[in-house]
């Protein structure tokens, strides 16, 4: 009896020396709550720096981008194939997710080994064995000749700018293949996919074994927001807010950020902690310098640090009494699985001596006791790191949300958690205890990180066929030049229509004379009133010419027309313009003052002299009665009379293009052409008198107001209206007409736009499929608006925000899509006008019999000013489509308001000479 006690004292005593000598040898190795508190707050610095976008640069720990938005939500679905690279095993899987319920996914895998010739040897080499193992795969699981989706999982440090996309930074851990660092594996893996001409996949995500791990156990606990790797690497990734992630535009929701602590150190943050043990390591790794805290870590070195204490302690004579074997002597003789196995709770100590007798050693009780202690004290010491720096994560996952209490799940996965006996235990103890305010669960990926990563192939994968959806509605609005080509041969034939007697009465483009026949000659002279009615201002100006050196001087005041009044009575209409001119004498202090007029009324009008207009039909958003039909020039005429204020003595009538062609034409003689692209679209030119069957006379010139904006009311251009141009026709205040303007015009543009967000809306793809009452409010998106959405220089937080402004609460992807449609809408508008530009230029050179005309065009409108493309893309189309017509677009500065001063001061002087024959 006494015996046995006598032993046990022995026993003991002998323990407590052992683990003092190992506890004196390894003091450093020994961290306490004090250092861990302060090694997590260097973590939190490093996290900020890495996220910082003029920090990350230098940052060693990168916070890389994800692009994983969002946790599963249970309604992913399909079939998936699944690569898993970089861990311990290498396997190839199919992943079934079925919509119907949770925890229905099946799995089928199949490991391949990956010897070191292969991850250490040419890159080109490692990806074509990869894909010979998938393509065995397939063909072993009757998979070939099946588009299917995959998901690879990659566990090494990628730069993402997409989920499709990684460009590898460095290898870690065992990998060094050449020729791969700084590109794109993705790419690297589709190339060798490539070479297999039996299978088919599309690699749409690319995703980091945290994020699988997170996403895997997110699948069966959405409170998981945070992935931990402890394997042969460690790493960990967590959802971070969108409005911190500098590197990532925008700032909704969250994305997920894979940190790479791995690297936390390199930059010598963490030197006070290494030990020369630690040094040692790094010195004799793959990757000497780089991962420094993995390398105290995880599991392809704990073994090695065990084995590097063992053969300092024997040699310094405190172990195997001073002997060492070769074996020892052997870099990575030790490994994790004979840590985990040295350190089990019953068996560890007979597990120690069998190892060390492997080893070629001969181990006495007290070593064997020794031994298992140094496991110990470097298995702890990881765990204490990874909480430290888990309890920094989470700190931050719990400031960004503003919580007093944080409750979250950690999904872990990685052969040191799983199998090392002590760890998870130590681990959770210690997070807990750094972050009292945060309740943790910590769940175990049981099916690794594949299966998280086929979650966010099948959302990439939804996303892909959503992208297919807006492709295919974007591509309608797409125009081949082909279609171009007969769009302006099309005009062409609709112009000689509308010149010729018999046709004209039945023509959509009206070719309307204005009675207009020549250039300003720099003669003319004198002050004139002018009215500018039908853009989007309503303006009267006093125009003062100089002659000789073509100087004009304007005065001009903007007034409103309001919806009532456009829309009302004629009467009301010309009462209300009279009623602005006569506000206008009054502050310019003209009233009495019988000055001519000018009146620019942008509608189609038949002229039969200057002066005379009859309004054929409204346009745009006017829409006054009795007006259709009746001379605007005598209804102005009666409505100043009904007033018997002041007497006015309206000299012309001119069309805005009229006018704009006016203005260009007094600083450039070449001006003989004029373009309005603004509320409505419509050109002018001069036409050659003898082509004008409806006038009499074959000599000189007349202007021609084409009224283009009807081209295709007889149906020639149905083949490239889309639902949407019908719709927009069908809201419009003139139905069948007009169809050219709508689909080139600012007061349309918006509104081709708005009909398509509508539909993109109804099947789901944007705003979350719900159609606001914004959306249905017709005119919200104006000339101004679509020009600053397109505007490259905006950022997409900008977008969103214009989009905010006019009420449309959008996600940063809504407003991706938003850009994109007003693009191809704007786009659309400037070839169509362009092709109609380009049989006008090319008709006039022909006509003149000339090899290349060079002419120039002035043009007015919003549109052409404000937006950031359309006069570009107008510009190349009239070069594409008239490559024999040199053509200077002349931006009219000072609207038509000028020219139609311009024309008053012709039309008067031959006034007074008809009065004086
Ligand atoms: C596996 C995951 O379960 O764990 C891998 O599926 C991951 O993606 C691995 O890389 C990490 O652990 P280890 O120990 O294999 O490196
Ligand atoms: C103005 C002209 O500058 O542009 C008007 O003075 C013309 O006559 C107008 O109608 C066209 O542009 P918008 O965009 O105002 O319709
Ligand atoms: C290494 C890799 C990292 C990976 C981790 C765990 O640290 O750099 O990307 O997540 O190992 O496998
Ligand atoms: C409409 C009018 C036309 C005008 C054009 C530009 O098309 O019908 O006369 O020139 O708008 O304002």
């Amino acid at each position: 009896m006494f015996a046995v006690h006598l032993m046990a004292f022995y026993f003991t005593k002998m323990k407590e020396d052992q683990i003092k000598k190992v506890d004196r040898f390894l003091y450093h190795m020994r961290l306490s709550d004090e250092t861990l508190l302060d090694i997590m707050t260097r973590f939190q610095a490093e996290m900020q720096k890495g996220l910082g976008k003029d920090t990350n640069p230098t940052a060693s720990v990168k916070m890389l981008p994800t692009f994983v938005r969002a946790i599963p939500d249970g309604s992913e679905n399909g079939e998936f194939l699944s690569l898993d690279l970089g861990g311990s095993k290498f396997r190839v899987l199919k992943v079934q997710v079925s919509e119907e319920g949770k925890q229905n996914v099946q799995m089928e895998s199949q490991f391949y080994p990956t010897p070191n010739e292969i991850i250490r040897g040419p890159g080109s080499e490692l990806f074509e064995y990869v894909a010979d193992c998938l393509a065995d795969f397939m063909r072993t699981k009757g998979l070939t000749h099946k588009k299917l989706p995959l998901g690879l999982t990659f566990s090494f440090p990628c730069a993402q700018t997409k989920l499709e996309e990684g460009v590898l930074l460095s290898w870690t851990k065992k990998f060094k293949a050449r020729g791969v660092q700084d590109t794109d594996v993705v790419s690297r893996l589709t190339q060798a996919i490539k070479k297999h001409k039996d299978i088919d996949v599309d690699i749409l995500a690319l995703v980091n074994d945290t994020v699988g791990t997170m996403m895997t156990c997110a699948y069966d606990d959405p409170y998981c927001e945070v992935g931990v790797i402890l394997g042969t690497g460690t790493n960990a990734c967590y959802m971070e807010d969108m409005s911190n992630i500098d590197l990532v535009e925008g700032d909704e929701g969250r994305m997920c950020i894979n940190t790479e602590w791995g690297a936390f150190g390199d930059d010598g943050a963490l030197e006070d902690i290494r030990t020369e043990f630690d040094r040692d390591l790094d010195f004799g790794s793959l990757n000497p310098g780089k991962q420094l805290f993995e390398k105290m870590i995880s599991g392809l070195y704990l073994g090695e640090l065990v084995r590097l204490v063992l053969l300092k302690m024997a040699k310094a004579g405190l172990l195997f009494g001073g002997k060492k074997s070769s074996t020892l002597l052997t870099k990575g003789k030790i490994e994790t699985r004979h840590v985990a196995l040295m350190e089990k709770y019953k068996e560890g100590l007979a597990n120690t001596r069998e190892i060390l007798t492997d080893l070629g050693l001969e181990p006495s009780e007290a070593d064997c006791i020794a031994v298992q202690h140094v496991c110990t004290i470097i298995s702890f010491r990881s765990a204490n790191l990874c909480a430290a720096a888990l309890a920094a994560i989470l700190t931050r996952l719990r400031e960004n949300k503003k919580l007093a209490r944080l409750r979250t799940t950690v999904g872990v996965d990685g052969t040191l958690y799983k199998i090392h006996p002590q760890y998870p235990k130590r681990l959770h103890k210690v997070v807990r205890r750094l972050v009292p305010n945060c309740d943790v669960r910590f769940l175990l990926s049981e099916s690794g990180s594949t299966k998280g990563a086929a979650m966010v192939t099948a959302v990439a994968s939804r996303v892909q066929a959503q992208r297919k959806q807006i492709d295919r509605v974007l591509s309608l609005l797409r125009l081949t030049p082909e279609q171009l080509v007969r769009v302006r041969d099309k005009m062409r034939a609709e112009l000689e229509y509308g010149l010729k007697k018999d046709t004209h009465p039945q023509a959509t483009v009206k070719m309307l004379p204005t009675y207009v026949c020549g250039m300003p000659d720099g003669t003319e002279k004198g002050k004139f009133l002018a009215l500018d009615l039908g853009g989007t201002n309503f303006r009267v100006l006093l125009v003062k010419i100089r002659s000789g050196r073509r100087s004009v001087r304007m005065y001009n005041k903007i007034f409103a027309i309001p919806l009532e009044i456009m829309q009302g009575t004629g009467e009301e209409l010309f009462d209300h313009i009279v009623q602005c001119i006569a506000d206008f004498l009054d502050y310019m202090g003209l009233k009495g003052a019988q000055l001519p007029l000018g009146f620019t009324f942008s509608f189609p009008c038949r002229q039969t002299s200057i002066d005379k207009g009859a309004l054929i039909e409204w346009t745009k958003g006017f829409k006054a009665t009795d007006c259709e039909g009746e001379d605007v020039v005598d209804m102005l005429r009666e409505a100043i009379k009904r007033r018997n204020e002041f007497d006015l003595d309206i000299v012309a009538v001119v069309n805005d293009t009229v006018g704009t062609m006016m203005t260009c034409a007094h600083e450039d003689p070449n001006c003989e052409i004029g373009l309005i692209a603004g509320t409505g679209s419509n050109m002018c030119y001069m036409e050659e008198l003898r082509n004008i069957e409806l006038v009499e006379g074959d000599q000189g010139k007349m202007c021609i107001n084409t009224e283009w904006g009807g081209f295709g009311d007889n149906g020639c251009i149905d083949d490239i209206q889309t639902q949407y141009d019908k719709e927009v026709d069908e809201g419009s205040l003139n139905p069948g007409k007009q169809r050219y303007e709508k689909m080139t015009s600012g007061m349309y543009l918006g509104e081709i736009v708005r009909q398509i967000l509508i539909d993109l809306t109804k099947q789901g793809l944007l705003f979350r499929g719900q159609i606001s009452e914004r959306l249905r409010t017709r005119g919200i998106f104006e000339t101004k608006f679509l020009s600053q959405i397109e505007s490259d220089r905006l950022a997409l937080l900008q977008v969103r925000g214009i989009l905010q402004q006019l009420g449309l609460d959008s996600t940063c992807e809504d407003s991706i899509v938003v850009k994109e449609v007003c693009g191809a809408v704007s786009r659309r508008a400037a070839q169509l006008c362009g092709a109609g530009m380009a049989a006008i230029v090319e008709k006039r050179r022909e006509d003149q019999g000339l090899e290349r005309l060079t002419i120039t065009v002035g043009v007015d409108g919003t549109l052409y000013k404000l937006h950031p493309h359309f006069s570009w893309i107008l510009q190349e189309t009239v070069k594409e489509l008239a490559p024999r017509c040199d053509v200077t677009f002349m931006l009219s500065e000072d609207g038509s308001g000028k020219g139609a001063a311009l024309i008053t001061a012709v039309a008067k002087r031959l006034q007074q000479a008809q009065k004086e024959n």
